[in-house]
């Protein structure tokens, strides 16, 4: 479906946008693991996080869904049954690399695939070091790339560099870490997002964290989970669109409900505050072990340019194409590097937010790791190409509100795999 996006005259209001992702998939996934009956409430219903709860099913997990809330009545933490079918892991890398981590230390056989896109990611960076741990995974380009198929055997510990800072990495590792015989350490230059270590400790995992020149996780061979009530809070993620729209729209004031604000994802909203922007985390607040707070947006005129780079990337890894929209709006330039990962997502992100922006009228420059966006550029408008990529969507839906001639997107039906109900939601915030 393509979709066009036109200029708008401000956003006003207020808006509670879909529950965290990543918290959704931990919250099944994990849950699945416990012995007893959890709770999720606010559970994410997107593409990605309705793939999770579809492959746990076939895993021999009961989940019932009664209204908001949702029940996993979990396996314990080598319960799983085999799948009598090969389990489709649809666009979601998380899924996939999780699952990897869970399936490696069961006692049967698994097969996983996906959608053109995800059997394009690399998977590698997990199956690797699952095989150091002695996992049986083999798949293709040498157990690389999807479909892959998974033999459960007996797991050791290991340690492990996180060299990429990957959140996926570090979650699969720690979840076969848990069905492994001795320790696993996990180290990571830069912190990246710890849902997964928050949600196990809550659930009485013998997990441990240390912060100094790096970051650690220690986990043990886990004998039970116990089962938890958890409560979704709002995705970072998704609340920087329109955080970014109020920004960049003249005249506009919006507050974000119940957003997470765990300073392993909030980076997009303290790197705006850094360019000056008028942004205000308001009534802060702790949710099952999570911090949350109410972001106040208004439109901020005089944003200036700055660096992003490496050690900033993990905690605004899915909001850079969003944040480079923004860029072409402040004044003077803004350099994005250590951002390779991006090429690596549901699309070569950086190569999608580049000739996008050239499509629309922007002057920009790639660079191998990122891009230098020059500020203040008018945005003429034209047609773009979302590569079936939520973000990239979502994103350049965001500068249409700015474009002269408006914005057509290609494919923009993409955004339900993480904000099914986004373009209504842009609807009730917009004044025309
Ligand atoms: C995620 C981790 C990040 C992020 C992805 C979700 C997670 O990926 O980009 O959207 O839930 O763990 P990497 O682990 O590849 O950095």
């Amino acid at each position: 479906m393509e979709k066009e996006i036109i200029r708008i005259k401000r956003i006003k209001g207020e808006l509670r946008v879909p529950s965290d992702k990543s918290i959704s998939h931990r919250s099944v996934i994990l849950t699945s693991m416990a012995d007893g009956v959890s709770t999720v409430k606010n559970f994410l219903k997107a593409g990605d996080t309705l793939t999770t709860i579809n492959v746990y099913r076939k895993l021999g997990v009961k989940i019932e869904e009664n209204g908001g809330l949702i029940k996993v009545l979990g396996r314990g933490l080598k319960g799983f049954v085999e799948p009598d079918d090969v389990l489709d892991m649809g666009n979601s890398g998380t899924t996939t690399r999780l699952t990897l981590g869970v399936l490696a230390g069961q006692e049967f056989f698994s097969v996983m695939t996906g959608d053109g896109s995800l059997r394009k990611r690399p998977m590698g960076r997990v199956t690797q070091p699952l095989r150091n741990m002695n996992a049986d995974i083999d798949g293709r380009n040498r157990g690389s790339l999807l479909p892959i198929s998974v033999r459960g055997s007996k797991l050791k510990g290991i340690s492990f560099f996180n060299e990429k800072a990957s959140a996926q990495v570090k979650s699969a590792l720690i979840i076969a870490g848990m069905n492994a015989e001795g320790e696993t350490v996990i180290e990571e230059p830069f912190k990246s997002r710890d849902h997964t270590e928050k949600m196990l400790q809550f659930m009485g995992a013998p997990i441990t964290v240390s912060e100094g020149d790096v970051y650690r996780v220690t986990i043990k061979t886990t004998e039970r989970l116990n089962p938890i009530d958890v409560e979704v809070p709002a995705d970072p993620s998704s609340a920087a669109f329109f955080a970014a729209a109020a920004l960049i729209v003249p005249d506009s004031s919006l507050i974000l409900k119940e957003v997470l604000v765990n300073p392993t994802r909030d980076g997009f909203f303290r790197k705006l505050q850094e360019m000056g922007a008028d942004i205000r985390y308001e009534n802060v607040r702790e949710k099952t072990g999570e911090i949350v707070a109410d972001i106040h947006v208004n439109y901020s005129p005089h944003l200036r340019g700055i660096k992003v780079e490496r050690k900033d990337i993990p905690s605004m890894v899915d909001e850079i194409p969003v944040f480079a929209v923004v860029a072409t709006q402040v004044e003077g330039e803004t350099v994005i590097t250590g951002a390779s990962e991006l090429r690596v997502k549901e699309s070569d992100r950086i190569k999608a937010v580049v000739e996008n922006l050239r499509n629309v009228g922007v002057v920009v420059e790639e660079l191998e790791d990122g891009m230098i966006i020059k500020g203040k550029q008018k945005i003429k408008g034209g047609y773009v190409d979302s590569y079936k990529d939520h973000r990239i969507a979502m994103a350049f839906s965001i500068l249409g509100l700015i474009s002269e001639e408006g914005i057509k997107i290609k494919d923009a039906d993409c955004a339900y795999i993480s904000y099914p109900e986004f373009f209504e939601h842009l609807q009730s915030v917009v004044e025309r």
